[in-house]
């Protein structure tokens, strides 16, 4: 079950990438490759929960399987071609979605609101990636965790060969860029400590390497060791 609420601030370019989200779920290799990884993110998931980037819901089936009986399942998705899709497969699930329309830039939550933060493929498409990675620092509570599976900047010549193709590759797919470096920007945030960073063997180049982790929020910024 979902609830939607529209939300945008004026001035903003809508996110509308229709094709896209048509073809995301018959080209993503979802089942076999990507599922133990979605499963990974939604391991033992229980409290308020919020999906970043929903898409079509990819996420929603794994959390209702793996999550507490308590689970509250908060997620935002801009794109209205993705949200609708995201709110079928909501209908379709057992856990109740509250679904909105919202930025990970612009997180329309309270300070300290959720105990987990998910974003799968998110972190490549997103405007601003920094602003958005402050937003989920202040709706973390201290000790929540961020979950993510990212693709993110290869090395050496594959890297340069990112750089060349990504022109292209953002408007095929939603937006979405070959070359952030995703993970340097969460390692480096004050605000979390690593607790794993995996390099995952799926994907297909230009489409590498994909590292999934965990994150937690500290209690106090200041200080670098786990509380
Ligand atoms: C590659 S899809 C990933 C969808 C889903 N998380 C998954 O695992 O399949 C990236 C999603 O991020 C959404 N997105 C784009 N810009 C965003 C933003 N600023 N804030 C939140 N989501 C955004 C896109 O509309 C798209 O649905």
């Amino acid at each position: 079950m979902a609830d939607c609420k529209s939300r945008r601030t004026m001035g903003e370019r809508r996110i509308e990438h229709p094709l896209f989200a048509a073809l995301y779920d018959r080209f993503m290799p979802d089942r076999f490759l990507i599922g133990p990884h979605r499963e990974y993110l939604a391991a033992d998931l229980s409290g308020r929960v919020l999906d970043l980037g929903a898409g079509t819901g990819a996420m929603i089936p794994y959390a209702a399987d793996a999550g507490d009986a308590d689970l509250e399942y908060h997620a935002v998705e801009p794109d209205p071609n993705m949200r609708r899709r995201a709110a079928g497969t909501a209908e379709r699930s057992d856990v109740q979605v509250h679904l909105r329309d919202a930025r990970a830039e612009s997180l329309p939550y309270a300070d300290d609101a959720f105990d987990a933060v998910l974003s799968s493929l998110v972190f490549c498409t997103i405007g601003d990636p920094d602003a958005a990675l402050e937003e989920v620092a202040r709706v973390l509570k201290p000790g929540g965790e961020l979950r993510f599976l990212e693709h993110v900047r290869n090395d050496g010549w594959r890297a340069r060969a990112q750089d060349r193709l990504n022109p292209v590759w953002e408007r095929a797919a939603g937006g979405c860029q070959l070359n952030r470096e995703t993970v340097e920007r969460f390692v480096g945030h004050d605000a979390f400590d690593v607790l794993e960073l995996e390099r995952v063997s799926v994907g297909v180049f230009p489409v590498t390497p994909i590292v999934r982790g965990r994150l937690r929020r500290r209690r106090d910024p200041s200080l670098s060791i786990d509380q």
